[in-house]
């Protein structure tokens, strides 16, 4: 069955991003020149995707509007000329009825994010993207994913080890080597002290699910953080089905981590030729003072 649906959970607080995140979701900041959720919804298009759902809290009109025509700016591009900024605009804006928007009424976690959308997906395999997970490759890890998908025929998540220190932001995988880049998942769990980490290979944020997952997000059990989390329905999930991990090929940065994000626009402005001699004569500059 073909991947039609990708759910966008973009209901998150944000917090580590306050004041800039007050009255806007995080999903919205730049990279470079381009909210990050643009980066995520051309990825998932580009794997064949036919339907983006929207999991909103506040912002939603900011990126209601992003996706949306601009008359405004179009005749005012229109007017000057600036046919090449026109024609970006008018791409960026999908085809009508491809967006669905549904809303998040309280920000109860991850896991009760993707189960707002469990109408809309109805009963099909689905993609999940969390935006603010950039990831820098040529090979675009959804496309991957689909690919992996359509041979296994089961449940899959991205997976990149992380630093053992570091066990407790992610949700970590006990998990065999079954391909070059496939592990099939044993276990998993959600923020572990380092002690406690069964591995340091860690799920990052594109997932494909198949809609059993809702039947555990339905459960509305609270974990880690007192929030319903993702990680604890795919391990109910495992005793179910199996479900693997693609270990993608790339950078990934956390865009949710002002650090990450910092990281993300360096890197990405870095391929812009027009500002990529600019910036590294700066970074040369200021590399003296470290
Ligand atoms: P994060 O764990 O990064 O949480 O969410 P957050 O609230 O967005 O940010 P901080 O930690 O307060 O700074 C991971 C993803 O899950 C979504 C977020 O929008 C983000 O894409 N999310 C999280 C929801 O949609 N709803 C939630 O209740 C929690």
């Amino acid at each position: 069955m073909k991947i039609k649906k990708a759910v966008f959970p973009v209901a998150g607080l944000g917090t580590r991003f306050i004041p800039a995140t007050k009255a806007m979701a995080k999903e919205m900041l730049p990279v470079v020149d381009k909210p990050i959720i643009q980066y995520a919804v051309e990825e998932a298009f580009a794997a064949g995707i036919e339907q983006i759902v929207f999991v909103t809290g506040r912002g939603k009109k900011a990126l209601e509007d992003h996706f949306d025509r601009s008359f405004e700016i179009e005749h005012t591009l229109k007017d000057k000329g600036k046919d090449d900024l026109l024609r970006q605009i008018q791409e960026l804006v999908p085809k009508t009825g491809t967006i669905i928007y549904t809303r998040q009424h309280q920000p109860l976690g991850l896991g009760h994010a993707i189960w707002c959308a469990k109408d809309i997906v109805g009963d099909e395999p689905f993609a999940v993207l969390l935006a603010d997970d950039l990831i820098q490759t040529d090979k675009p890890v959804l496309s991957e994913m689909v690919k992996k998908f359509d041979r296994l025929r089961a449940s899959i998540a991205a997976v990149m080890e992380v630093d053992k220190d570091q066990t407790d932001k992610y949700g970590i995988l006990d998990a065999q080597k079954v391909e070059e880049d496939i592990v099939r998942i044993d276990d998993m769990v959600e923020k572990p002290k380092p002690g406690d980490a069964p591995s340091n290979l860690a799920i990052i944020g594109r997932y494909i699910l198949t809609p059993k997952i809702f039947d555990y997000l339905g459960k509305k059990k609270k974990g880690a953080g007192g929030e319903i989390q993702l990680t604890d329905a795919m391990k109910t999930l495992l005793k179910e089905q199996p479900i693997y991990g693609y270990k993608f090929h790339g950078k990934r940065f956390d865009c949710g981590d002002k650090a990450g994000f910092q990281m993300a626009n360096l890197a990405f402005a870095l391929e812009r030729p027009n500002i990529r001699e600019k910036l590294i004569k700066f970074i040369q500059e200021i590399q003296k003072d470290f």
